[in-house]
Parts: C-alpha cells; sequence; structure tokens
C-alpha cells in the first residue's frame, strides 16, 4: 500500500473512533515561527484534525515573544482542562530554549512524545513505525541503518528500532564515505534524516530486499525533494513529497487519541 493510501484507510479508522468517543478530543498547536515548512506543516495539522473531527486551535505568537511568555502560555494549557493534548512547533526562534519548551510541557499533555517522562513516542519515527508494521516489514534481527542523530528523528528513531530488536546502527556527518557504502550495501531498512537533496544516490550499493524511509524535506524552486534520489533499485522506498510527512501528521492524531 502506498502512504497516501496507507493514510486514507487509517483516518476512516480514526474518524470512527472519534465519533465514538463522547467527548471531543481537543488539540492546540503554539507556532511562534513563520517559516514555510512550519506554516505547511500546521496547516497540514490542523486539516487532518478538521477531517477526523478533532477540535483543534492554533494559537500563534510573535516571533519575539520570550521564553518567559512561552512557559506562561504553556503553564496555562498544563492546567487548562479543556485542552487535551497540545504542541509547540519547531523550530523556535533564536533565543528560546528548545529543551527548557520541551521539559515544561506536561508529559500527561506531550503529543509530540518530546519530554522524557512522555509515554507517547516523537511523531516521525512513531508514524515510520506504524507504516512498516502494517507493510510487514521485518524488524527483529534485521540490519537498520538510521542516517542522522537529531532529537526529532534519528535517535528517537534508532531507539524505536532497537526496542524491536533490529541491529541498530547510526550514521551521520562525522561518519567517512567508504563506512557509509559498506553500512548501506548491508542494511535492510534504511531510514535518512540529514536534510541533503539526492544524498542516497547510485553512489551506493544497496540490498534488492530494502526499505528505505526518506525522512528528507528539501525545497527548491521545483519543489520538495527527498535525502534519496527518486527510484532507487529497491522493494520498497517512500515518496517525497506523499511519504514520511504524512506519516508524521497522522502519528500526531493517533497519540493525541491514545491520550483522549
Ligand atoms: N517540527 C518538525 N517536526 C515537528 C514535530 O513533529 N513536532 C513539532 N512540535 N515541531 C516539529
Amino acid at each position: 500500500m502506498t502512504i497516501k493510501e496507507y493514510v486514507k484507510v487509517r483516518k476512516e479508522e480514526l474518524k470512527d473512533l472519534v465519533a465514538s468517543k463522547e467527548v471531543v478530543p481537543h488539540l492546540v498547536i503554539v507556532q511562534l515561527n513563520e517559516d514555510d515548512a512550519s506554516n505547511a506543516y500546521v496547516r497540514g495539522k490542523l486539516k487532518d484534525a478538521a477531517e477526523l473531527g478533532i477540535k483543534a486551535d492554533l494559537y500563534k505568537f510573535p516571533v519575539s515573544m520570550s521564553e518567559a511568555e512561552l512557559l506562561k502560555e504553556i503553564d496555562k494549557l498544563n492546567h487548562d482542562d479543556s485542552v487535551d493534548g497540545f504542541i509547540v512547533q519547531m523550530p523556535l526562534p533564536k533565543g528560546i530554549n528548545e529543551e527548557t519548551i520541551k521539559l515544561a510541557v506536561s508529559p500527561a499533555k506531550d503529543v509530540d512524545g518530546f519530554h522524557p517522562l512522555s509515554k507517547l513516542n516523537p511523531c516521525t519515527p512513531q508514524g515510520i513505525m506504524d507504516y512498516l508494521h502494517r507493510e510487514n516489514v521485518d524488524i527483529l534481527g534485521k540490519n537498520a541503518v538510521v542516517i542522522g542523530r537529531s532529537n526529532i528523528v534519528g535517535k528517537p528513531m534508532a531507539k524505536l528500532l532497537l526496542k524491536e530488536s533490529a541491529n541498530v546502527t547510526v550514521l551521520h556527518s562525522k561518519t567517512k564515505f567508504e563506512d557509509m557504502h559498506n553500512y548501506i550495501k548491508n542494511a535492510d531498512i534504511v531510514v535518512i534524516a540529514i536534510g541533503k537533496q539526492h544524498y542516497l544516490d547510485n553512489r551506493f550499493e544497496y540490498k534488492p530486499s530494502a526499505v528505505i524511509v526518506d525522512v528528507g524535506i528539501n525545497r527548491d524552486e521545483n519543489g520538495l525533494h527527498g535525502d534519496a534520489i527518486p527510484g532507487l533499485p529497491v522493494r520498497l522506498q517512500t515518496p517525497v513529497p506523499g511519504g514520511v510527512g504524512l506519516l508524521t501528521r497522522l502519528a500526531l492524531m493517533e497519540n493525541l487519541l491514545k491520550i483522549k
């Protein structure tokens, strides 16, 4: 099933789940930045919520807001019984410490899964795992290579794959090309999230049975491009656009419904 098909099917199921609830779940999205990527994400999240019958509000604040003011708003949301879950859209403007903000969100309402005490997982890795399961991709004992070590994707992705007993290797900007080549050649699953357009290309060799998950979002005048060239000779490669972005959005709704 393509990601688009999978997301459509799963949304129908979630719509029924929301309709069966006595109280309409309520999500709040806090946004301070004005970058195009964030605006696109936020629009997508609001659209998904509306489709599913979830109440979603956008609290948009000026980029000039101070950390203290943002912490005050977060405290209000933590104590607002009408709000089931909320996220603070990343990245945050300079001068606001993202770690401080992540720790300020109550773990009980942290649908981003960013707080160390949150019972939920970050949306991108969780969405990817859900899709791999739906596609019956074997994980146990398989060679999984995660390229990129960000806090939002690379690190939590490695953790989730490890939890399901994959042999996990995390590669990054300091990895030598020759090593990159050797790891990729032997990989059953490659998750790439480095923000380098078309980094995975024909310089590398792939197992024909490999699954490549492309988390890259690189924008140029021709549109959106992944971290991998399209059409690699593998079993399954997720497209960009119409790939992991949709899984991330779906996982946010799933996370909210796990809370409420
Ligand atoms: N920016 C990019 N991805 C995400 C995400 O999953 N959550 C939040 N809050 N910000 C993001």
